[in-house]
């Protein structure tokens, strides 16, 4: 009996230019990469409801980074190296071949779901759409001796002529680490050790997810999901972060030398990112546009999650900044409309703002950033307060807030991408992000208050609601 995807019941939330499965889960953005002239994406996804299950790769390429197809389901679990799912990875490009690196899950089926292993494995693919998996799999059949039985979400680069992949882990002693193998073929596997490890339990986690290793502007990076930090007063409050450390990488002996840990986005919603090197050099990041706590409401619709828009990484003052895609200017369908607003209390910006760009900036001062239904219910905000600089951002469904800071500075610039039930709010050119889902029967409108009357500068687009296209 051919199993049948879950039905989509109700399109109240779906996304209008953020990939999402065309119904069913996601989780983790997986297998990044450009090929034959599309970038493809494609995402941990359980079709079969709206809940995490056995993990498939779902599938979308797009030519611009705006425009996705939605393409038929990449790898299915089931297979003797991956029984119980195909979890997160990575792809590489090589003599026009596409390759997938991805974790196989096993569980021992004793009705405990801690008890598994795993193991790491390929796929390739001549068209990008339809994939074998390698006749030799596993290409690394277990964790080395010193790791406990979480090693997953392989992350493979080339430098200098050599391939490197490298792997979320988990010492024996409890600590995350990443873990690195070294490949002339991509097929056979060596083993270099550990590049580096978390100090402390509590400050750096027992688990190391999704990690991505890359080189930006004169530094390397380790971008990675760590489970296990302990929440500080304002920061580390979601279940688990996605941050980053900044360093250097000795090729040589396999260390990577680096400094503390940074979230890279300070939202209730945001987690497992991978990049990719756009054709002409940008590192291009995506994120899960959720996070495991998260409610998704949408979930009873048939679907639940989807990715963050396309966001370009830069390194500015030794920290990440995140900025959207200059390609979104194509999600345009108006000229925008551009005022110069006076503003003090409650002072519209935008009206039935369901798919709306809306950017603004004024003279730095005290500021609320808020969404309203129409019931003038609050449906989320941001207050920043300008002897602080600080952000704080809380949203109608829960008491949790989320904070965010900003170096001391005389504009204060918002940039904001809504998205039916999504808002993601660059501040001062990405410098802090907020990613959030919010969840409201009508259309929000956007209001700004200033402590005092303020000159603001402000232009809203209309934005598509059909970039996205679904079979
Ligand atoms: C991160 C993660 C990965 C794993 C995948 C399973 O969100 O836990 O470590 O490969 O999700 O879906």
């Amino acid at each position: 009996m051919t199993k049948s995807p879950i039905a989509l019941t109700n399109s109240r939330y779906r996304l209008g230019y953020h990939v999402a499965a065309p119904t069913g889960w996601i989780n983790d953005p997986n297998g990044f990469c450009y090929f034959k002239g599309y970038y493809h994406i494609f995402y941990q996804h359980h079709p079969y409801s709206a809940e995490w299950g056995p993990m498939h790769w779902g599938h979308a390429r797009s030519k611009d980074l705006v425009h996705w197809e939605s393409l038929p389901i990449g790898l299915e679990p089931g297979s003797p190296e991956d029984k119980d799912g195909c979890f997160s990875g990575s792809a590489i490009v090589k003599d026009d071949i596409m390759y997938l690196f991805y974790t196989g899950h096993h569980y021992y089926n004793d009705g405990d779901p801690d008890h598994f292993w795993q193991n790491q494995n390929m796929a390739y693919s001549e068209d990008g759409i339809h994939f074998t998996k390698y006749e030799n799999n596993p290409i690394i059949d277990k964790e080395p001796e010193d790791n406990t039985h979480h090693y997953r979400d392989p992350k493979v680069w080339e430098h200098e002529g050599t391939y490197y992949m490298i792997l979320g882990s988990q010492e024996n002693d409890g600590l995350g680490r990443a873990i690195l193998y070294a490949s002339q073929d991509l097929k056979s596997w060596d083993y270099l050790g550990s590049v580096s490890k978390a100090t402390d339990l509590k400050g750096e986690g027992f688990m190391w997810e999704c990690p991505d290793f890359f080189h930006l502007d004169g530094k390397d990076i380790l971008l990675l999901s760590p489970q296990g930090i302990d929440p500080q007063e304002e920061k580390y409050l979601n279940l688990y972060q996605t941050g980053y450390f900044v360093g250097e990488m000795d090729y040589q002996t396999a260390k990577f030398t680096r400094g503390e840990f940074h979230e890279l986005d300070k939202g209730h919603d945001f987690y497992a990112t991978q990049t990719t090197l756009a054709p002409d050099g940008r590192r291009i990041v995506f994120g899960w546009m959720a996070m495991w706590e998260s409610h998704m409401p949408e979930k009873e619709d048939g679907w639940a999650g989807a990715l963050t828009l396309p966001r370009e990484l830069r390194l500015k003052d030794g920290k990440l900044v995140m900025t959207p895609v200059k390609e979104l200017e194509a999600l345009r369908v108006d000229e925008g409309k551009t005022e110069t607003l006076t503003v003090s209390d409650a002072t519209l910006i935008a009206k039935d703002a369901s798919h709306a760009e809306i950017l603004f900036s004024l003279p730095t001062t005290d500021a609320t950033l808020t969404f309203k239904d129409a019931q003038e219910q609050d449906i989320l905000s941001l207050v920043y307060t300008a002897e602080t600089n600080k952000f704080v951002l809380r949203r109608n469904d829960t008491d949790e807030a989320r904070y965010g800071t900003i170096q001391a500075n005389d504009t204060l610039k918002y940039h904001l991408f809504i998205d039916t039930s999504s808002v993601e709010i660059f501040i001062n050119d990405g410098e802090t992000v907020f990613t959030e889902r919010y969840y409201s029967e009508s259309k929000p409108a956007v209001y700004l208050t200033t402590a005092n009357e303020t000159s603001v500068e402000s232009t809203v687009y209309q934005l598509k609601a059909d970039a996205v296209t679904y079979p």
